[in-house]
């Protein structure tokens, strides 16, 4: 059956009364959600300022539209297909000199992992695409299996899925004349994974194929080497990640703008969603939150 998306597909916004409180919203505000998503953050935001502005971006279209629909009470922002590494470019071009805080809450959301066409879920069997724009002619998760040879399929898994039986999975993968999809790819980690691993075996493999389908660390490193030229003095931003990998570049990098007082680290540790979040929304269970703010 193909999916419908609406706005009824609900993505249940992480901690989003952390991410208001820390974004430390002013009702005049220029304020940036840099992962849009289906517009949960989003839409608490502009309750939050009359006066002020709020700019969306999202690298998937699918998922701007229904945020479009579900902001259309508002008339105070403006929406871009393109990727938060780009800001500094959307900014120059809206001549905005700087904002007052910028929301990343990272990965995908359950609107895309849902989607039974994209092949973001092991759990759908369909194409291998998992990209978040498909309007751009760049690889998808299959090409990268077809063209990627055995060691950088196997550095893949490890680096960006963190999966101690990458080489195994990976010769598994190259050494199949299947035609490559998530049905194949499931069946081929089955092989040689023993029962009991092999949800998260899979949730590895997806995950590592994902980060380099889209490039999403080297979006997030561009982002984070310019961000505090882009926050007036104050500014906060909000990064939400769910997954150690992300989540280290945060924290490495926060770390050295401390060290080179360029921001104030609002919390040393990074918050983490209450049990009651984790009961009502299990998506939330890896989600790590660090705050900075830029100094004046
Ligand atoms: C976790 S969801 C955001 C959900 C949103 N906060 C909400 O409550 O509806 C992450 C979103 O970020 C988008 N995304 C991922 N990498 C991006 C990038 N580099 N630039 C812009 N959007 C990106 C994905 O397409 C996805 O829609």
């Amino acid at each position: 059956m193909i999916f419908q998306p609406s706005t009824d597909s609900r993505h249940i916004p992480v901690m989003l009364m952390e991410s208001l409180e820390n974004l430390n919203i002013k009702n005049s505000g220029i304020y940036v959600d840099g992962t849009l998503g289906l517009g949960g953050h989003s839409e608490e935001i502009l309750k939050k300022i009359d006066s002020g502005l709020l700019l969306g971006i999202d690298r998937d279209n699918g998922s701007i539209e229904l945020a479009k629909k579900r902001l259309s009470n508002y008339k105070n922002f403006k929406l871009f297909h393109d990727s938060y590494k780009n800001l500094k470019n959307i900014l120059f071009k809206l001549d905005i000199t700087g904002v007052d805080g910028i929301l990343l809450d990272l990965g995908l959301s359950s609107y895309q992992l849902e989607d039974n066409q994209r092949g973001f879920s092991h759990k759908h069997s369909s194409e291998l695409d998992m990209r978040f724009d498909n309007n751009i002619d760049s690889n998808k998760a299959d090409d990268i299996i077809k063209k990627y040879d055995l060691k950088s399929l196997t550095k893949i898994f490890r680096d960006f899925g963190e999966e101690r039986n990458a080489y195994r999975i990976a010769k598994m993968i190259k050494e199949s004349d299947s035609d490559i999809n998530v049905l194949s790819i499931t069946s081929m980690i089955d092989r040689v994974t023993p029962y009991r691993f092999r949800v998260k075996t899979y949730s590895r493999i997806f995950q590592a194929l994902r980060i380099e389908t889209n490039k999403e660390l080297e979006h997030l490193e561009n982002f984070l080497s310019d961000f505090t030229d882009l926050l007036n003095p104050g500014g906060r931003l909000v990064v939400i990640s769910y997954h150690s990998i992300e989540d280290r570049i945060v924290k490495h990098k926060m770390k050295d703008l401390k060290k080179e007082k360029s921001i104030e680290l609002i919390f040393k540790k990074p918050l983490i969603p209450s049990e009651n979040e984790v009961q009502i929304n299990k998506r939330s269970r890896s989600a790590k939150m660090r705050v900075g703010e830029k100094i004046g």
